[in-house]
């Protein structure tokens, strides 16, 4: 994922930025674009570069993209790149692979059918401990043609406790499982008495080259409060659980006014809640409407209210799917219908 280095001395600015940084974060984006990215071919088979966007041939039948939603676009998503624009400068992609749970060959087959269906964002974590099968099918996918480094946006995040205690060699040891050479993306994975002290070797790590943007996992808006005016990088990210029944309607404008992009975990309720989320009769009917399935409703819903979505899957089928998510869009009727459904139903204590 390339770098635009404006962007990047806003993220270094600290924290207290305003909405007004994110249109100006997104016309950036557009004049970069305009004069410097390839331009998509017609039809809808989607130019490669460094965006995250399936390289060559045709992109599976549904993908093609539509132009921003007519109701507005509260995240700055380059709908047509299919990434944002971070505050550190680098494009991210708004679609991704989320890897928890995943372990050994079925690690390593998922991230592989996600690199082929045209998926540039990987997410993983050290708690995950499967960072090494990641790093083992990135480099293969290279080997093979089918993707190059700079195309990927890699995330990867470190954990509470001795990891945060002891953070250069937690983040030393993210960097050698993965062994893809830097990370694009490292998160603290949950508040801790030491998170400023790793926030601030995650900064050191940011000017050796080795990571390219940090931020955070499950920090609301009390801990946001506190944390940000401590450390000199603004977040790029902030990455919550975010589904229809846990939609967090009070943090996300809080984080995106501060020109943090917001992204979403368990976007499909998480494993052991997906049937009930997937089943919803409001969903299923919105689905039909459109003649995709209840999990792309969900996942379009996140990207029009701007989140980027990392749904786990071990399932090629499921993989591909939740990749087809911009040759439709859901009406402000549909938005509100699913915006209805909160019930402030977290699935996990984080
Ligand atoms: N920062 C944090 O604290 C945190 C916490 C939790 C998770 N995460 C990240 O967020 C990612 C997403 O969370 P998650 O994977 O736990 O939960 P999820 O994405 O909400 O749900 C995953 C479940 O949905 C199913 N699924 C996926 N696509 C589907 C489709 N198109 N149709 C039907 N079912 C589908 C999967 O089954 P199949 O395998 O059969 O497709 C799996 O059982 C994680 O993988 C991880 O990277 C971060």
């Amino acid at each position: 994922m390339r770098r635009n280095d404006s962007a990047a001395e806003k993220g270094r600015a600290g924290s207290g930025r305003r909405r007004s940084v994110f249109v100006l974060l997104a016309a950036a984006l557009l004049t970069l674009s305009a004069c410097g990215r390839p331009t998509p071919p017609a039809g809808g088979s989607d130019a490669a570069g460094s965006a995250g966007i399936p390289t060559g041939g045709s992109l599976p039948a549904g993908s093609q993209t539509l132009p921003l939603p007519s109701d507005g676009n509260p995240g700055g998503f380059d709908f047509e790149r299919r990434t944002v624009l971070l505050n550190s400068g680098y494009e991210m992609p708004i679609n991704g692979l989320g890897t928890y749970s995943l372990h050994g060959d079925e690690c390593r087959s998922s991230v592989r059918s996600a690199l082929e269906s045209g998926v540039r964002l990987i997410d993983t974590a050290s708690a995950y401990g499967n960072e090494e099968e990641i790093g083992e099918a990135i480099r293969q996918a290279i080997a093979d043609g089918i993707v190059t480094r700079e195309e990927l946006f890699v995330t990867t995040k470190i954990y509470p406790g001795s990891e945060m205690a002891d953070p250069e060699k937690a983040i030393q040891a993210c960097l050698d499982r993965l062994d893809i050479g830097y990370v694009d993306l490292m998160l603290l994975h949950h508040p801790d008495p030491n998170d400023v002290k790793a926030y601030k070797a995650m900064e050191r790590f940011v000017k050796e080259g080795k990571i390219r943007s940090i931020g955070l996992s499950n920090w609301y808006v009390e801990e946001l409060t506190e944390f940000l005016p401590q450390v000199d990088i603004t977040p790029a990210p902030v990455q919550n659980e975010i589904h229809p029944y846990y939609q967090e309607n009070d943090v996300i404008p809080f984080i995106q006014e501060k020109g943090i992009v917001v992204q979403g975990w368990y976007p499909l309720g998480g494993r052991g809640h997906t049937a009930e989320l997937l089943g919803d009769p409001v969903i299923s009917e919105i689905a039909e409407a459109h003649g995709v399935s209840s999990a792309q409703v969900i996942l379009r819903w996140n990207l029009q209210k701007g989140v980027v979505v990392i749904p786990g899957s071990g399932n090629p089928d499921h993989i591909r799917e939740n990749t087809q998510l911009y040759h439709f869009e859901l009406t402000e009727v549909e938005m509100n219908r699913i915006n209805a459904l909160d019930r402030n139903e977290k699935y996990d204590w984080y």
